[in-house]
């Protein structure tokens, strides 16, 4: 099968890659990077289990083709961690229980950092738009709201 040869940033490491079409880039990140903080829960666009940020903007990674991260940059949960500390979001979630299964929790944190970068003391209302395309079957969402209400700066 051809192969197509893009050049992507993955949490500011550019990585040179040859890829089939098809890959989409849930497949090239936890199993051609080994990035496998990113979840794939039902692939087909409906939990947001597989949320990243390309170029800053939440996307269903599971709906996006390899191809399409060709020139861009791509940040998943692993990159939130800076110099081995916790990003202020990931000890929020600790600090209000919100994480509870876990599978959600990486999707839920890249969704509130897309947020948190456009508005720093988001209200309610914003919280609950910009992480409804995320599902957890826990139903911690209380949770999660607060958390992401007390993030500290
Ligand atoms: S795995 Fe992508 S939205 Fe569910
Ligand atoms: S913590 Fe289990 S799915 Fe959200």
């Amino acid at each position: 099968m051809t192969k197509i040869p893009i050049t992507t940033t993955v949490n500011g490491t550019v990585h040179t890659l040859e890829i089939a079409p098809h890959q989409t880039l849930l497949e090239l990140l936890r199993e051609g990077l080994g990035l496998t903080g990113t979840k794939c829960g039902c692939e087909i666009g409906e939990c947001g289990a597989c949320t990243v940020l390309l170029d800053g903007e939440p996307v269903n990674s599971c709906l996006v083709l390899a191809p399409q991260i060709d020139g861009r940059n791509v940040s998943t949960v692993e990159g939130l961690m800076r110099a081995n500390a916790t990003d202020p979001l990931q000890d929020a979630f600790m600090d209000h229980d919100a994480v509870h299964c876990g599978f959600c929790t990486p999707g839920m944190l890249m969704s509130a950092r897309a947020l948190l970068a456009e508005d720093a003391h988001p209200d309610e209302a914003s919280i609950r738009t910009a992480i409804s395309g995320n599902l957890c079957r826990c139903t911690g969402y209380v949770q999660i709201i607060e958390a992401i209400k007390h993030v500290k700066p």
